[in-house]
């Protein structure tokens, strides 16, 4: 008696479900909310909404960290929107690094395309995964987590990642610490490190106080 209830439920929910919308590409005019944007009106959609073509090419090294993210999240791919998905490109010089950061709204699928990175992510219970990668294979940080990417050789590296978001967010570690007004005093109660060390780092990240 359960299996046939069990299937017929099963029936119910998909034909429900082909009653929702296919898609709902993103209106960049329209307000943002918890759910993403609003949807742009389905005959104003064409094929270009589906289409990214941004991370062909390679983004700005010249800078601190030596590295550059290319998002393709909903603000600059709007078709991700409300699909649950997202991609960005990581371009690592020689020395590069993506600094110590969380994504609050995403799992991440990273694959190595070129050159080696020394990947890696620490749990809530502070155990720490990494490895050095390469080319082919592929590493997953769970959502919420601390973790980072750094140039493991002596020439520039590629990786193209995934999210299961199409606003994972964002948020480096440094710069929340040392590149604002947070008051060094504050920061060396709350991280033990000396007010000199905070105040360089202030200084290199663009922080003050
Ligand atoms: C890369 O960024 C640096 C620093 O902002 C700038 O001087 C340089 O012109 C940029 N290069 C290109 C190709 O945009």
């Amino acid at each position: 008696m359960i299996l046939p209830i069990f299937i017929a439920s099963l029936l119910f929910a998909s034909s429900s479900f082909a009653a929702v919308q296919d898609f709902c590409v993103g209106d960049l005019n329209g307000p943002e909310g918890p759910a993403g944007y609003s949807c742009k009106k389905a005959a104003k959609v064409t094929v270009d909404d589906f289409v990214f073509s941004g991370l062909g090419a390679g983004g700005n090294t010249s800078n601190i960290i030596k590295a550059a993210v290319t998002p393709a999240f909903s603000a600059q791919f709007p078709g991700v929107n409300g699909l649950g998905i997202s991609m960005a490109r990581l371009d690592l010089a020689a020395g590069g690094v993506i600094p110590m950061h969380t994504h609050p709204g995403a799992s991440e699928v990273l694959v190595v395309v070129q050159g080696s990175i020394c990947a890696g992510f620490i749990s809530s219970a502070n155990a720490v995964y990494f490895k050095s990668l390469k080319k082919g294979d592929i590493m997953v940080f769970p959502q919420g987590l601390l973790h980072f990417q750094i140039n493991a050789g002596g020439s520039p590296a590629l990786a193209f990642v995934s999210f299961s978001s199409p606003v994972p967010g964002l948020q480096i570690l440094d710069y929340a610490l040392f590149g604002n007004n947070l008051p060094t005093e504050l920061i060396a109660q709350t991280t033990f490190l000396d007010p000199a060390t905070i105040k360089k780092l202030k200084g290199v990240l663009g922080g003050s106080g």
